[in-house]
């Protein structure tokens, strides 16, 4: 997270293959190699003729948009937000998931939001009713209290001044080629391969 410009595409931390059959390869090579690359590109091309944002990190350029050149500051909200949330999706995956949460996490889910069940039921709905493109957030705040939210289009949520702990592509590159209009059953086997320990780390280390 202490990366600054020129922002490199992140390599999956799996094969392409390896969430099959949730996640079939050839959305893993569309998303990764064109779509996340593309966001990649366009942020480096946005930030390349201002030399005084060349230091700062990804992070604090979202959280700064509203103090950037004007010129840019649409392009760093939708191309920053695409490289950080592609980021984050990608490596919040694992073929090897513990299929529910883990630690302080397991716990936190508990008590915010009655069990892991409800808290499914929440996130999908959250999901489901993003209208077009955009994510649905597991988040938490400086207290360590969860909550669900969605963005749309590339936004982080709330300019990142709550911490992402998980979050689901619900663009239809994510899921169209396999899927097809079946957004439910795309989350309800993305339910699958979410990587717990991450988010866990991701609960006890906040990014923001
Ligand atoms: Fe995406």
């Amino acid at each position: 997270m202490k990366e600054t410009y020129p922002f490199k595409l992140k390599s999956l931390p799996y094969d392409y293959d390896a969430l099959e059959p949730f996640i079939d390869k050839e959305t893993m090579h569309y998303h990764h190699d064109k779509h996340h690359l593309a966001y990649v590109n366009n942020l480096n091309k946005a930030l390349e003729n201002y030399p005084e944002l060349h230091d700062k990190t990804l992070i604090w350029l979202l959280q700064n948009l509203e103090n950037l050149p004007e010129a840019i500051q649409t392009a760093v909200r939708n191309n920053g937000g695409g490289v950080l949330n592609h980021n984050l999706f990608f490596d919040g995956m694992t073929p090897a998931s513990s299929k529910a949460p883990v630690g302080r996490l397991a716990e936190a889910i508990n008590r915010d939001f009655g069990s892991f069940e409800n808290f499914k039921e929440t996130f999908k709905k959250a999901a489901l009713g993003r209208f077009g493109s955009g994510w649905a957030w597991l988040v938490s705040d400086e207290n360590g209290n969860l909550k669900i939210v969605s963005t749309a289009n590339q936004d982080v949520p709330m300019n990142l001044r709550v911490n992402p702990i998980l979050e689901i592509d619900v663009w239809e590159h994510a899921y169209y080629l396999k899927y097809q209009n079946r957004r439910a059953e795309y989350i309800d086997n993305w339910f699958n391969v979410i990587d717990w320990n991450k988010a866990e780390e991701l609960y006890n280390n906040p990014i923001v």
